[in-house]
């Protein structure tokens, strides 16, 4: 959907979250060999209601540099499984051991935690099936396929959840934090911009304004979430609240206080949509959506 003064950005979005929705569906259809408790675990969590927030960004960075592919909604929905797989395990006794997620109980709780875990192993293959057989060149496959493997490996979204655990209950600095949001919540909004930015063919000049975005709003989408756990509304949010202070986590109210995080979260944010410029109104989804990363209570 171009942008244009005739849609407004929740009809883009409920557009293209029904587009993204019915191909995560679809690729989690039941199939010979895949057991059906698996196939129901995976589903259970990737089709519950969500903001389908980093799908989306896909989309509009496609449409930021002037079209989408086929690649487009194969990243979107690529994307979409491995948040999904970080959830479900992010979730789990071992980690943050919650029971609320998107509004119904947690994966382990209603399947069992092997189940859970394996379900989002299975997420995580699946999403390289995915972006390896969308019908587009392969470069572009080759390219999507990279960035996400680094996005979602060892020095960046594990890696940063191995750090997130390992601070807890300790004396933490905000470098330490800084750098601890960017690779367990970052990395994944960073890599949806370059994914939606590769399916487009788009030139080094785009990606690099896209990754600065991306990086900016991955972080205040953090401190964000940090702040909805202290004073959101569990209801709302779909997941339980209280849990950052109860397991001694290190976040942004933690290290500066409420007032002093939310402060942060909206410089981020204005300097996210500086990097934009150069886009023009072709970025005109994404400079509203980084408001909506600040005012959101879910
Ligand atoms: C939750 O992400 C995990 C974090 C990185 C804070 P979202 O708030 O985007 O969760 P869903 O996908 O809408 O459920
Ligand atoms: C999780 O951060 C980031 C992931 C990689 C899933 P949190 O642990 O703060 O996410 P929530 O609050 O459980 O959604
Ligand atoms: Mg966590
Ligand atoms: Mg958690
Ligand atoms: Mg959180």
């Amino acid at each position: 959907m171009a942008t244009d003064s005739t849609h407004t950005l929740s009809q883009y979005m409920e557009f293209a979250s029904a587009n993204i929705h019915a191909a995560l569906d679809q690729w989690t259809q039941p199939q010979a060999g895949c057991p059906t408790v698996l196939e129901e675990a995976m589903r259970y969590v990737l089709l519950a209601p969500s903001k389908l927030l980093r799908p989306l960004l896909v989309f509009m960075a496609s449409d930021a540099c002037g079209q989408r592919s086929s690649a487009t909604l194969a990243n979107a929905c690529a994307v979409e499984m491995i948040h999904t797989y970080s959830l479900i395990h992010d979730d789990l006794p071992a980690m943050d051991d919650d029971l609320l997620r998107r509004g119904q109980a947690t994966c382990h709780v209603k399947f069992g935690e092997a189940n859970a875990i394996l379900a989002g192993d299975a997420l995580l293959a699946l999403a390289f099936q995915v972006v390896s057989s969308s019908e587009t060149s392969a470069e572009i496959r080759a390219a999507s396929c990279q960035a996400l493997a680094t996005a979602a490996g060892p020095c960046q979204l594990v890696g940063g959840q191995v750090d997130d655990l390992a601070a807890e209950h300790q004396a933490g600095d905000l470098d330490l934090l800084r750098q601890i949001h960017h690779r367990k919540t970052g990395a994944m909004f960073r890599v949806s911009l370059r994914l939606g930015a590769i399916a487009a063919a788009a030139n080094n000049e785009q990606i690099a304004h896209l990754d600065a975005y991306g990086q900016l709003l991955g972080l205040a989408f953090q401190v964000v979430d940090d702040l909805l756990d202290c004073e959101g509304d569990q209801q709302q949010l779909g997941k339980q609240t209280g849990k950052d202070s109860e397991h001694g986590k290190l976040t942004y109210p933690s290290l500066m206080g409420i007032a002093a995080s939310r402060e942060y979260a909206e410089e981020l944010i204005q300097q996210a949509q500086a990097e934009l410029t150069v886009f023009g109104e072709s970025a005109s989804w994404l400079r509203q959506l980084a408001k909506i990363v600040l005012s959101r209570t879910n």
